[in-house]
């Protein structure tokens, strides 16, 4: 009887001792490493030196680390960016999906397959509209706190000015990016009596952005700012309003978002007045979260990037220091 009773005890201890090592599945858990990750990455498309940047950040930090990245363009297409993330998690290779949404919405039915089929889904740059427990976590810019700065910065730079007629350059209307800067900037711009009068989309694109500000131009010159919601789209209005006869940064101010080199050449040549940071080198946050998921690991639902506001009178000094 002694001996039985030892026996039980025996195996009841092996059987708590492997559990608390193997998780419950009876072996042991394996730990991931960067070389161990399989990512299938799914870009928006190329459209400005922003998206350059945020590129090659996920491609050199993925060299850096070891990682297998399987890059995907979507060429701004949200029917592209559904079947490549369809194909990543039919990809047995693939844990990990990286994700800069199109658009906020229509996410619900892949991020369920891709929970399904066990894939750790990381969001980066754009938020989307979807239930938080259908991916790891959001990575990215506060874009309704870049709208806030944005409409401090312009009421300083029309501090003065017996009109406040604002025009504003819209991104992709669909986007977590251009739906949050719009909506931070209208929460601040009343603070000094800005007034939108007109407000379009240029699609993030310089050549749109020119062609817009044309159009306005033609309409009324009654315009003392332009908020463009990137620097592309701010070049672009810079252009139009030169060729109208007028000096952007001087007859018509100019805020931009990024703060691309090509925005910064712009502050040093007096086109542009102020631009506010958005941080596209994103990568080793990125990939380190992923990490950690794999691992079992707790993160954030979402980790915000850091980000400043330049002016021209600095732009000179700080241009050669820009990564991108
Ligand atoms: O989501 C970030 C935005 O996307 C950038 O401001 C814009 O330039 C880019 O295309």
């Amino acid at each position: 009887m002694k001996s039985r009773i030892l026996y039980i005890v025996l195996i009841a201890s092996m059987l708590l001792g492997l559990a608390a090592c193997g998780g419950g599945g009876g072996g042991s858990k394996k730990t991931y490493t960067y070389k161990d990750m399989v990512v299938g990455f799914i870009q928006t498309g190329s459209e400005g030196g922003w998206r350059a940047a945020n590129t090659a950040s996920f491609k050199e930090t993925a060299e850096q680390l070891g990682i297998n990245l399987k890059f995907y363009d979507a060429q701004n297409k949200l029917e592209n960016q559904l079947s490549a993330f369809r194909n990543f998690i039919a990809d047995k290779e693939v844990n990990v999906i990286i994700l800069a949404a199109l658009e906020t919405t229509g996410w619900e039915d892949v991020l369920k397959e891709a929970q399904k089929a066990g894939k750790v889904v990381v969001l980066e740059d754009r938020r989307i509209d979807a239930p938080e427990d259908l991916y790891a976590t959001y990575i990215g810019s506060d874009f309704a706190e870049e709208g806030r700065k944005s409409a401090d910065e312009m009421c300083k730079l029309l501090e003065g000015s017996a009109s406040k007629n604002v025009v504003e350059l819209v991104g992709n209307v669909g986007s977590s990016a251009a739906k949050d800067r719009g909506q931070g900037f209208r929460e601040k711009m009343g603070a000094c009596g800005i007034n939108i009068v007109k407000s379009q989309t240029a699609n993030w694109d310089a050549t749109e952005g020119k062609a817009v500000m044309e159009a306005w131009l033609k309409e009324t010159t009654d315009i003392q700012g332009v908020f463009a919601q990137n620097d592309e789209m701010g070049l672009g209005a810079a252009q139009a309003i030169k060729e109208a006869g007028l000096d952007p940064g001087d007859d018509i101010k100019i805020l931009t978002v990024d703060a691309t080199a090509g925005a910064f050449k712009a502050m040093v040549a007096g086109d542009i007045n102020t631009v506010v940071e958005c941080n596209p080198l994103l990568a080793p946050q990125v990939y380190e979260a992923a990490l950690k998921v794999l691992n079992g690991q707790e993160v954030p639902k979402w980790i915000p990037s850091q980000e400043g506001v330049f002016y021209a009178k600095d732009a000179e000094t700080i241009l050669p220091t820009r990564k991108y």
